[in-house]
């Protein structure tokens, strides 16, 4: 398992760590994006969507009502996640479950589809469904500390090994 921390300041140091962090993202993957009420999770993405290149940060907004929120990237060229040097075509979904109130609900989201090889999930409320938690490579954990101040942890699982 891998654990890094991030300190924040503000919304675009977010974003800037957002950047980070989607260097470490290499498809296929399942990622839960746990934090509180104004922590910062859908400014995260903005970030991520962006270094993917997947959109401007102006265009990622909260899947709250919508449940899933589709987005269009591709792999960083600098990043170690580059195959054979080539950029890859990734598919960035940043999804809500916390209006999804059982495992039939949640069939409905059709997670098994939307998880091919290209797909990067990032899962808000994921950990509330077992079916979910076991597919998970990891989380990203957002944490009030104080003002604008936010503690930002990355977790990430070995892969294949489940621990
Ligand atoms: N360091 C920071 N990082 C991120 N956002 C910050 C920071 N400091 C202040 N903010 C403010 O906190 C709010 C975070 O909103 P955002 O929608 O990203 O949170 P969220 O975790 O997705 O919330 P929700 O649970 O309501 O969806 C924004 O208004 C942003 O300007
Ligand atoms: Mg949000």
């Amino acid at each position: 398992m891998s654990v890094q921390r991030f300190v924040s300041n503000s919304s675009r140091e977010t974003i800037a760590i957002g950047g980070e962090i989607a260097q470490q993202l290499s498809p296929p993957m399942l990622l839960f994006l746990r934090g509180d009420l104004g922590a910062g999770k859908t400014t995260l993405v903005k970030g991520i969507a962006q270094a993917l290149d997947a959109a401007d940060p102006d265009e990622v907004t909260s899947p709250t009502f919508t449940l899933v929120h589709e987005y269009d990237g591709r792999t960083p060229v600098d990043s170690r996640i580059t195959i054979d040097g080539k950029e890859r075509d990734v598919k960035l979904y940043h999804i809500d479950l916390y209006r999804i109130e059982d495992e039939r609900q949640l069939e409905t989201i059709g997670l098994e589809e939307l998880a091919t090889q290209q797909a990067i999930l990032l899962v808000e409320w994921g950990e509330k469904f077992p079916s979910v938690a076991k597919r998970s490579d990891g989380e990203i954990l957002i944490e009030h500390a104080g003002g604008d101040t936010r503690n930002i942890t990355l977790t990430l699982k070995e892969k294949g090994t489940g621990s």
